[in-house]
């Protein structure tokens, strides 16, 4: 049985001071929720602060990006062990924004995923399609290789502790959600995809977001697919009250 899992990727937004006050103000709104694991991802500069305003709470902490290399050269960088120090368990990994506008590929989403599950960290690895990709009816090849390159060499093991976001680009911020039975048949061929990569039983591990304007009004209707495990979460997890009400509906 699959545990939903929630995840507020904050972008850039959101100081410190701003994270602290949020995650006051959210906890009580989702205190006693066990059924669905619940990540915020701020910023670097938030993560302690963000870890301490969490502690004890049912609301864990995640980064937004890690890269592959202990150290060194790698200006604006920052490596899992510095994460770690954080006290963070989650790092979401090659988001389309990342794709888009820092040059990342699937070979980097490969080293930073590996560089994750050395440290212990939960990676949400992000795929998507461009529209222009969709309308082209080349969705699937375009999943197929971020899949096959991102998750190169992985172990059936390792595999089965991963979260994939299915995030499509034309639904990101845009308020375009993909409709939950579109949606479900990405993931269904997701899961199919893994199951070739690996093997049935592990691709029934995984645990697969849908990503792309999710908000209070849509996120029971697409958790109730049986292939969406969860969401990933833009716009929608900036305020408390809208974020906990989507949790709260995906229950
Ligand atoms: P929105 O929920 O704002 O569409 O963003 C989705 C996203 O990119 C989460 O990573």
């Amino acid at each position: 049985m699959r545990k939903t899992i929630i995840a507020g990727n904050w972008k850039m937004n959101k100081t410190a001071a701003e994270a602290k006050a949020f995650i006051e103000e959210f906890k009580p709104l989702v205190a006693g929720i066990d059924s669905v694991e619940i990540v915020l991802c701020p910023v670097f500069t938030a993560l302690t602060s963000a870890v301490e305003a969490a502690a004890g709470s049912n609301v864990k902490i995640g980064a937004q990006n890690i890269h592959w290399a202990e150290n060194g050269a790698y200006t604006g960088e920052i490596s899992a062990a510095m994460l770690k120090e954080t006290g963070i368990d989650y790092v979401i990994i090659g988001h389309s924004e990342r794709r888009q506008y820092f040059g990342e590929t699937d070979e980097t989403v490969n080293q930073r995923l590996n560089a994750a599950l050395a440290a212990d960290l939960i990676p949400m690895v992000c795929i998507g399609e461009l529209l222009e990709e969709r309308e082209g009816g080349k969705t699937e090849s375009v999943l197929d290789t971020q899949l096959k390159g991102g998750l190169a060499g992985i172990s059936k093991d390792d595999m089965a502790g991963i979260v994939v976001a299915y995030e499509p680009v034309w639904a990101i911020g845009t308020g375009k959600t993909a409709t939950p039975e579109m949606a479900e048949d990405t993931h269904a061929y997701i899961r199919k995809v893994l199951t070739e990569m690996f093997d049935a039983e592990t691709a029934e591990k995984v645990r697969i977001q849908y990503g792309g304007s999710m908000k209070g009004a849509n996120s029971a209707e697409l958790v109730a697919q049986a292939d969406i495990d969860g969401g990933l979460v833009g716009g929608a997890a900036l305020e408390p009250a809208s974020f906990a009400e989507l949790i709260t509906n995906a229950c």
